[in-house]
């Protein structure tokens, strides 16, 4: 294949303050399946990760462990490097900021910097806590007070140095007018032009409170503070200054992939820095949008109030890595916010894995096995349906390079799934199960079955940047045991011959409802864990450690809102004429008298419930309950193996709220 240049890729280096979640897996599976994709369509590819590990939040997280911040780093990396194996990420090469490789190198990128002029000795000033050593910003308080230990703060000033960045707006302004595609999508070059027409400040790159950073190399009282150290990652990991073949090789980078909040640092700070050091822009800067848990960017607090699994590692256990990706991919537009629930991701599974293309799998190697033999035979006939299937599969590889150019991951998918989706359709249009019943047909059902291994092992190209393990299993089950090429997508004439072996399915039907309370029922014990690690109290922590209560989905208020309640009395209770379990309750309703059974003689004779203040759900369906009718429903809490019922000081036929 033609080698049509080289391709550097890159994303954000993540903090290792703790685990990541799913929100920081989104980017880096984008970013690993452009790798894939430009590996596969001929280019040289250089795909970069890390960890930033510097700065006074890992420092006092350290310090709170009783560790170093070394050896803090040293275990989350750890997991993180594990997640991306797990993940199967094809990164070249992880970056740590705390590698001697990257310390060094910054340290003369910051020197090219200074001896450039453009950093000074100032004085920085903000809010200061003192027990804690840090600076807030106005913003960053909780109540006016330290957001760490929630002590009073005082207005401080402290010997900092600052880059020159007030210097380079013009440039930078030109830049985005010059390179509009230096910055996408256009919504954040807008945002950054405004942001810069505000009037750009001095940026504040070192501090003397705390030491876990890289030295200034200039002043040992202090260390960089931190975008300085962390930017500068994308090309320490190129060997840049010391060491400039890579640097030669892939440096200007083709894209940094980044999440909008950080899209400032990348489209201002960094190519100011650059600029000031003399060294070529990045051809770009990409933002995505982040991905919400109950309108929020997902973050480990959030998940640990709420019933969605968003860590990554549990899904994979459930579902698989091809599912995970799949999935993140094809649900979200990129550059825009999506919200993630259990259930979505459950039904895109189902829908597009299971059905579309599980069925696909299975329907077309068990037909080849049926009516073939197991052998691909050859096609002699050809009707419009052969064709517009051939023409649809060999046309779909232009479609996907070029959304996959413009960063649609989700509409590069879609391009796919059409052909996948046209395929079942073919299957229902063709019926080679009636085709397999005529002798005279023969010709005809060899040409449906020889089609559809060919749409598929198109399929099991087209997909390999995404899901390369899915697409060995479809190979596997297509008896396609040679090296996979790009190029074989747009032909259809490679599978005659071939024996086909059925396999397990490739991604089984999942139960939903089934999965969404097990999914909802680890979220409770994941944040029942972390509420755990934070509670003192003996009584409360009690409560925590005893049986968890069991908990459905949430629902919408919405939902909610549609349940009509309101306070009854019973007046007047028997026992059920047909069945040991129920009692008949008349229960009077304000101006209204309603027939309503509950099961409920377990718990209680009818004499106990007669003139009881209960509380009445009203817009139940009536529902008849051996030969009774039940219109409305009371409603009663768990207690142990009874159930008691729930009542109230209110007169009857007031709503409940
Ligand atoms: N260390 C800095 C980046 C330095 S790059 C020179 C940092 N780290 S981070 O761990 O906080 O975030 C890393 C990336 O994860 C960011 O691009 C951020 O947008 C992304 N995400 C974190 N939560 C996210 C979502 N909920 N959704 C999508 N992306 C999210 O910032």
């Amino acid at each position: 294949m033609a080698n049509k240049g080289t391709y550097y890729i890159t994303t954000p280096i993540y903090y290792p303050s703790s685990n990541l979640h799913i929100g920081h897996t989104y980017c880096t599976v984008m970013a690993d399946a452009m790798a894939r994709f430009k590996r596969a369509s001929g280019y040289d590819v250089r795909f970069l990760t890390g960890t930033d590990e510097h700065g006074q939040k890992i420092q006092t997280l350290a310090d709170e462990k009783g560790v170093t911040p070394q050896e803090y780093v040293d275990n989350i990396v750890a997991g993180i490097k594990d997640l991306w194996k797990t993940m199967e990420i094809s990164y070249d090469d992880f970056i740590r900021t705390t590698e001697d490789r990257h310390m060094r190198r910054v340290q003369q990128i910051f020197m090219k910097i200074y001896e450039s002029g453009d950093i000074y000795k100032g004085h920085y000033e903000g809010l200061y806590c003192t027990p804690c050593e840090s600076f807030w910003t106005e913003s960053q308080l909780k109540d006016g007070k330290c957001p760490d230990c929630g002590r009073p703060v005082v207005k401080a000033k402290e010997e900092a140095y600052f880059f020159k960045l007030s210097k380079y707006s013009q440039k930078l302004l030109d830049l985005y007018d010059e390179h509009p595609e230096f910055l996408e999508p256009e919504s954040r070059r807008n945002e950054m032009r405004s942001f810069i027409g505000q009037g750009l400040e001095d940026l504040c790159i070192s501090r003397s409170t705390f030491d876990w950073g890289i030295p200034v190399p200039v002043d040992e009282k202090h260390v960089m503070y931190v975008w300085l150290d962390a930017l500068s990652n994308y090309i320490t990991a190129l060997g840049y200054p010391e060491d400039n073949e890579l640097y030669n090789k892939y440096w200007p980078a083709d894209v940094h992939l980044v999440g909008k909040e950080i899209v400032r640092f990348h489209s201002v700070i960094w190519p100011a820095m650059l600029m000031s050091a003399g060294i070529p822009l990045p051809k770009k800067v990409l933002g995505h949008g982040w991905i919400l848990l109950g309108g929020e960017k997902v973050s480990k607090s959030k998940a640990a109030k709420g019933m969605d699994v968003i860590d990554p590692v549990i899904l994979i256990e459930r579902y698989g890595v091809d599912a995970l990706k799949y999935f993140l991919l094809r649900e979200y537009t990129f550059g825009q916010d999506g919200a993630f629930t259990n259930e979505v991701l459950l039904k895109r599974l189902n829908f597009d894995l299971a059905n579309d293309l599980g069925n696909l799998v299975s329907r077309t190697v068990s037909m080849v096995e049926k009516y073939c033999n197991g052998v691909v035979p050859k096609a002699t006939t050809e009707s419009e349906f052969d064709k517009d299937l051939r023409n649809i599969a060999v046309s779909a590889r232009d479609k996907v390079e070029k959304e996959m150019d413009s960063f649609r991951f989700n509409m590069a998918l879609e391009e796919i799934w059409i052909v996948i989706r046209r395929a079942n359709k073919y299957i229902d249009e063709t019926a080679p199960w009636v085709l397999a019943k005529d002798p005279l047909k023969k010709a005809e059902l060899d040409t449906v079955m020889y089609n559809l291994a060919e749409a598929l092992r198109v399929v099991s190209v087209l997909i390999h940047p995404f899901m390369h393990t899915t697409s060995a299993k479809i190979r596997e089950q297509l008896g396609l045991n040679y090296e996979i090429l790009w190029d074989d997508a747009v032909r259809f004439d490679m599978s005659e011959g071939n024996t086909v072996k059925k396999g397990d399915a490739i991604f089984p039907r999942l139960d939903i409802e089934k999965e969404l309370k097990e999914l909802s029922e680890i979220a409770a014990e994941i944040a029942r864990k972390k509420q755990l690690q934070s509670v003192t109290d003996p009584v409360e922590r009690a409560i925590l450690e005893s049986v968890p209560v069991e908990v459905k989905p949430d629902i919408d208020f919405s939902e909610f809102e549609k349940v009509d309640m309101k306070v009854g009395k019973i007046i007047k209770a028997e026992r059920h004429p047909n069945a040991d379990k129920l009692l008949v309750f008349k229960v009077k309703i304000g101006t209204e008298v309603r027939q309503i059974i509950s099961g409920v003689a377990g718990s209680y004779t009818p004499e106990e419930m007669l003139g009881k203040n209960v509380i009445v759900v009203m817009n139940l369906k009536p529902r008849n309950l051996r030969g009774l009718e039940s219109h409305g429903m009371i409603i009663y809490a768990d207690s142990d193996d009874k159930v008691k019922y729930v009542t109230t000081e209110a007169e009857d036929g007031n709503g409940v709220h």
